[in-house]
């Protein structure tokens, strides 16, 4: 036998120099769920670990996660019932407590990056990403309401925003009134092949945002598809994206290699809360040991292609490999 594979195996020397795939905490976005009120820290039943916070609990979550070298965020509003409306208004109005909480967090910590989530459903009474009428999601109405809360975030000072919404056209619609206001700086993280999954649930809890008839197929893509990832990702980049993203990851490690290969944007991949919830609940059960289930996770998406994961063991990862792997 002249080649012998185990010889670069053999020492953990010889093994470190041999890694192909990095993650460092630098990768990786913390989702952070808001919430109204003061010294609430409320934890979310179908996602162990993961909490609701109040704005000032979530400045003391931001300021413990920057001490671990965790520096971006994605944050996510639950809103009170009584504020949702059919065309969620609320999500524009510069006083609500999500964009307030925004400008708390980039004052307090100017060097941090701060991604929204650009989408009706937080804010909307149908419960949906769009405008419905006559029970279907209506796509062009849609996009002067995702342009206004996009406006808006952009002057509470979010560094890069998030349309998850699926619309056609919405990330060009978007570029275009940020920048007609001057926001030629903010970013656009373009939630690209998003999946109609059952793997949302746990977010759904945490934001009671679940539709209140029907479900997201005719917007977000179909399970079976991979080729269609290609055509929505291409439209992102010619509408001016500046990363694109696959959602969920774990279970859509193929498109997440595929947009990779095809596209010199930074790909970015959303590990959600249902794949999430899995790992916790079998590691909770004593199943599986949740200090190398969760970093070989995290890995195999980096390995996959992801240069940015979105996950909610982002300060688990970072706890423990401050330095990275
Ligand atoms: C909604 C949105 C969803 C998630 C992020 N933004 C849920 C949905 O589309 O219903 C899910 C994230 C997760 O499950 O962790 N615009």
């Amino acid at each position: 036998m002249l080649a012998r594979p185990r010889r670069n195996r053999q020492s953990a020397a010889i093994r470190n120099m041999a890694v192909e795939t990095h993650l460092h905490p630098q990768h990786l976005i913390y989702p952070l769920f808001l919430v109204d009120g003061q010294h609430i820290k409320q934890e979310i039943k179908s996602l162990p670990g993961v909490f609701r916070f109040s704005p000032d609990q979530l400045l003391l979550e931001i300021e413990a996660c920057m001490a671990l070298g965790l520096t971006n965020f994605v944050l996510f509003p639950a809103v009170a019932d009584h504020l949702k409306t059919p065309t969620a208004d609320y999500g524009a109005d510069p006083d609500n407590f999500y964009l307030h909480t925004a400008r708390a967090i980039k004052q307090r910590f100017p060097e941090c990056c701060l991604i929204s989530d650009v989408a009706m459903d937080p804010y909307s009474s149908d419960g949906h990403d769009g405008l419905v009428r006559n029970g279907a999601i209506v796509n062009d109405e849609t996009l002067p309401i995702l342009a206004r809360m996009a406006v808006a975030q952009a002057e509470a000072g979010f560094d890069m925003l998030g349309p998850s919404d699926m619309m056609d056209g919405r990330v060009g619609y978007i570029r275009e009134a940020l920048d007609e206001r001057g926001f030629t700086q903010t970013g656009i993280l373009a939630y690209s092949a998003k999946y109609a999954s059952a793997f949302y649930g746990p977010f759904r809890d945490a934001l009671d945002s679940a539709p209140k008839s029907g479900d997201k197929k005719t917007y977000q893509m179909n399970p079976a598809n991979k080729r269609e990832a290609l055509i929505e990702a291409e439209l992102d980049v010619v509408e001016g994206a500046d990363m694109l993203m696959v959602k969920p990851a774990l279970h859509y490690l193929d498109v997440i290699h595929l947009l990779k290969e095809r596209f010199d944007l930074p790909i970015a991949a959303y590990h959600v809360s249902g794949e999430c919830a899995m790992l916790r609940a079998a590691c909770d059960n004593g199943w599986l040991d949740f200090e190398r289930a969760m970093p070989e996770t995290l890995l195999s998406i980096r390995r996959a292609g992801a240069d940015v994961i979105l996950t909610y063991f982002a300060k688990d990862f970072a706890m423990r490999y401050p330095g990275g792997m």
